[in-house]
């Protein structure tokens, strides 16, 4: 599944950067950027083109890094986003402590990684941050699993459990919850999560 994952955004990037709603994140990104300490690091899980999640944070001088499964999403991020660090790399073989940061983002990405995995990557992310540290991520809203044959014009697949537990999974791992919220903009449901690391 993860090998049609990278391919099918190798296929669809140019496609989903071209269609990609600029603005309905802005909210959350808002909301991050003021719990931030100026000059932070933030590390962004699934960061395609780095339009427009990365382009936000970098123009409100925080450092960014970006890690994608696409080498095609990480060749147009670097494009757009020059003098900034992108890795091609699947967040599903992060190691514990691999990045030291300040936050960790993820929109839209972590349920394209099967969902018997969701509970080990929040605590791997959780081992990259400090106390207090934040995380914004996106999640499904409902449970699925499926496939589809034609995301802009790529077969693609997704796995999520549905909002509750995804809080749960996010609480399990050490995460206080600060904001929990389906965000229906753009005709979709996603479930939206700032949350902090406890002690
Ligand atoms: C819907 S796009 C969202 C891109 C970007 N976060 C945004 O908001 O525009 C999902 C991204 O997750 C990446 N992705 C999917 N599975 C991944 C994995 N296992 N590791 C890293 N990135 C992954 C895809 O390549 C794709 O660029």
């Amino acid at each position: 599944m993860k090998n049609l994952v990278r391919e099918g955004y190798n296929k669809a990037a140019e496609s989903y950067s071209s269609s990609r709603d600029q603005f309905s994140n802005t909210k959350y990104l808002e909301k991050l950027a003021n719990l931030l300490q100026p000059g932070a690091t933030v590390l962004d899980l699934g960061c395609g083109s780095g339009v427009p999640i990365d382009k936000f944070l970098i123009d409100k001088g925080f450092e960014v890094i970006g890690i994608d499964i696409s080498e095609i999403q990480i060749e147009l991020a670097k494009q757009n986003i020059p003098n900034t660090e992108f890795f091609v790399k699947d967040m599903s073989e992060l190691k514990n402590g691999e990045f030291s940061v300040d936050a960790a983002v993820s929109f839209y990405a972590i349920f394209h990684t099967p969902r018997e995995e969701h509970q080990e990557l929040f605590k791997k992310i959780n081992s990259f941050l400090p106390e207090g540290g934040l995380i914004l991520v996106t999640m499904g809203s409902g449970e699925w699993e499926g496939e589809e044959d034609d995301f802009h014009g790529a077969k693609m697949w997704w796995s999520h459990y549905g909002a509750e537990k995804n809080k749960e999974i996010i609480e399990k791992a050490g995460f206080e919850i600060i904001l929990n919220e389906i965000d229906t903009s753009g005709g979709e449901r996603h479930l939206f999560i700032l949350a902090r690391k406890t002690s």
